[in-house]
């Protein structure tokens, strides 16, 4: 056994209110979240006793075509709107899509059991191996990583920390060559810097690495010869590879909300340009071929909250954001570097941030976007898939215990076509349309008790309504302005009566079906005294392990106004008599907690990505049919190394490679860089990265 494992414990400490996170995950991911109240208190009631009343991006590889001819439409004559021409428009290559449709279907692969192993465990018959890691180069001509001279410049060269959502866009129709697109939603900076103490003694430079850590990547990488492995591509110009992050990079703000008093700062009065992007968790692929991704607990990146003006109060709190103090606990102490940080003296910044941003990596230099149609809160993806006449469709969970589940449908419908004027017109079909909340009915309220007993009718299940709160420019919620309902969603989700959900994480829509499956991780505070009690769609108070949502759009329609819902699984050992695993025979899945972010193959099985295992195990990725007899036959596919949580994660479109970013590696209370409790990937310290798994036999993974 490694030194690490005497010198800590096998699972730290763990964070108040959050069985099975460590202590230091709770600092670092949301700044002690648990410490603080929970930031809805709202009126809202809870509607236990009332009536029982696209395209992912499987579907952009499945219309390839489309994209990658509006993509190279985009980049003949670049989108003056929104690049910034720091490039000469390259030359994309036309695509016809990554690969042929998947060749997925049953999965067939033998479960890896739970372990605390501090390495990628894959089935017998698979590989895996490290596509990028913190510090490799990302632009060309970065500096080698050096973690004792690292500098904010070098760092913002090179690939950030904390990688969760990823994607993969075509660059050849060969399926040879692709763009690896990737988060950086935080920075564990005790993990990051040699000799660290504390956050109060890092340097203002330091603080500025950090910064740069934060963000996007895009990087360009290539098939290992015909095997299932990919790996960056090491010569030639590169000139998709970039780095986006929170300390230098300028986002056109868009949508209605765009230039609203509320979002205008001393150093941006026309409230329309951010610099930076914070929290960035999960995202999303969009048709025509652009990134979106959320940015979730900005929160923690703001200090003076106590000295912020009496009537932003309310909302900054709304948001988790202590207004009691002026240094709350987990705050990242990075008003050190930039003041805008600190709200005494930049109030509005904070509504800044919290926004779903969408990046166009087909364009290199191409300004990112914040779009304000979308609502503003603890953004974690943004899923993407096609009305049927058409519309942008995107689903959208605000992750937070007792918050909420939006989607957003678009005013226009995508142009399918390939010129320049139809790269424009997507470009442009997030900024504006109706943005909806949703609620939930219930067939057996009545017999939710909390213990997750399965009701009489054998399912948990029901109704449910999109209430809108925004169509186009016209605001829906009594009292409150466009802008407002924009910049402060969930105060307007308390006000229509949404229904309180268990931390919605990753929203997904089936590519065969179109169902849609919402994840909630979990929320210890449910049924507790003084917090709402378990309702039929969070059927479990204390819930420690979380569940799945499966939303059914009426007429099969995602540009529908209301839908039936019910569970897929509510997880946990399943040995627990609360778990459901859709009726499949517990005796036979494995055993899952806290899921997070979540995939689809080509087959439309359901791959599950943990964050926070609460069972002992390290998190790992788990796939499940969900039509047929197998539907809710979990079975895990892989684990992440100690301390690391799965995100991504992504089936390549041909169906023969699994990628999944392995955030926080070693992130257990007491470790540092120099007593490290993971030393993977290279067996000297904890590095995050991107990890990809084939099957030696080339065939479809899972199968
Ligand atoms: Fe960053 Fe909701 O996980
Ligand atoms: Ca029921
Ligand atoms: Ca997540």
């Amino acid at each position: 056994m490694p030194e690490f494992r005497r010198l800590l414990p096998v699972i730290g400490p763990v964070g108040r209110g959050h069985t099975g996170r460590s202590a230091m995950t709770c600092q670092y991911r949301c700044g002690n979240a648990c410490d603080h109240p929970v930031p809805n208190e709202s009126e809202n009631p809870y509607f236990g006793d009332i009536v029982t009343t696209g395209l992912s991006r499987r579907g952009l590889m499945r219309a390839g075509a489309l994209v990658v001819g509006a993509a190279g439409a985009g980049l003949a004559g670049a989108a003056p709107a929104f690049a910034e021409a720091a490039d000469p428009a390259p030359e994309l290559p036309e695509v016809e899509t990554l690969t042929a449709p998947a060749a997925g279907g049953a999965l067939t692969f033998k479960p890896i059991p739970p372990n605390q192993l501090d390495t990628l465990v894959v089935p017998n018959g698979y590989d895996s191996a490290v596509v990028i890691r913190w510090g490799d180069p990302v632009v060309p001509g970065a500096p080698a990583f050096d973690v004792h001279r690292q500098t904010w410049q070098a760092q913002a060269r090179q690939f950030g920390y904390n990688n969760d959502y990823l994607t993969i866009l075509p660059l050849d129709r060969h399926c040879h060559r692709a763009l690896l697109v990737t988060n950086h939603e935080y920075t564990n900076e005790e993990l990051m810097f040699p000799g660290f103490t504390s956050l109060d003694a890092l340097t203002v430079d330091q603080l500025k690495v950090a910064m740069a850590a934060h963000g996007l990547s895009v990087l360009e990488i290539e098939r290992v010869g015909d095997s299932g492995q990919w790996a960056p591509v090491g010569r030639g110009p590169r000139r998709y590879n970039r780095r986006i992050t929170a300390l230098e990079t300028a986002f056109t703000v868009v949508g209605p909300a765009a230039g609203s008093p509320l979002l205008r700062t001393a150093a941006d009065p026309a409230g329309k340009t951010v610099i930076g992007t914070l929290n960035n968790c999960s995202g999303g692929t969009t048709p025509w071929g652009t990134v979106l991704s959320g940015e979730e607990n900005f929160n923690q990146y703001f200090v003076g909250g106590d000295q912020a003006p009496a009537e932003l109060k309310p909302k900054l709190a709304r948001y988790g954001i202590d207004v009691t103090v002026r240094y709350p606990s987990g705050n990242r102490k990075w008003d050190r570097a930039d003041s805008r940080f600190d709200l005494a003296v930049n109030p509005n910044e904070a509504h800044r941030f919290g926004w779903v941003v969408e990046l166009d990596p087909y364009t290199p230099g191409s300004r990112p976007r914040k779009h304000t149609a979308l609502g503003r809160f603890k953004h974690e993806g943004a899923a993407t898939t096609l009305s049927r006449n058409g519309r942008a469709v995107v689903y959208l969970g605000d992750d937070e215990r007792f918050d909420y589940l939006y989607k957003f449908v678009s005013d226009e419908p995508m142009d399918r076509g390939h010129s320049q004027r139809a790269r424009q017109h997507n470009l442009r079909l997030l900024e504006s349309g109706t943005l909806y909340v949703a609620k939930f009915d219930f067939t057996s309220a009545a017999e939710i008790d909390g213990t997750g007993k399965l009701p009489a009718d054998g399912a948990f299940n029901g109704r449910g309504t999109w209430i809108p709160l925004v169509r186009g420019t016209t605001s829906l919620v009594p009292g409150m302005s466009v802008e407002e309902v924009l910049v402060f969603t969930r105060l307007a989700g308390d006000k229509v009566g949404a229904t309180k959900m268990d931390r919605p994480e990753d929203v997904e829509t089936n590519p065969k079906t179109g169902k849609v499956y919402a994840v909630m991780t979990n929320n210890t505070q449910r049924g507790t005294p003084g917090k709402p009690p378990a309702d039929e769609v969070n059927p479990r108070n204390a819930n420690k392990h979380g569940h799945i949502v499966e939303i059914t759009e009426d007429g099969g329609d995602n540009g529908a106004e209301s839908f039936s819902w019910d569970l897929l699984l509510v997880c946990g050992d399943p040995k627990d008599p609360s778990t459901y695993f859709a009726g499949y025979d517990k005796t036979n899945v494995s055993p899952i907690s806290c899921p997070d972010n979540v995939a689809f193959d080509g087959a439309g099985n359901l791959w599950i990505a943990t964050d926070g295992n609460a069972l002992g195990s390290n998190d790992g990725l788990f796939a499940v049919p969900l039509e047929g007899p197998e539907r809710g036959h979990v079975k895990q596919f892989l684990t992440v190394p100690y301390g690391a949580e799965t995100c991504g994660p992504y089936v390549a479109a041909d169906g023969r490679s699994v990628f999944v970013a392995v955030q926080h590696p070693g992130e257990i209370t007491g470790a540092t860089l120099d007593k490290p409790a993971s030393t993977w990937p290279d067996g000297d310290f904890a590095k995050p990265g991107v990890a990809v798994s084939w099957r030696l036999d080339g065939r479809p993974v899972g199968t």
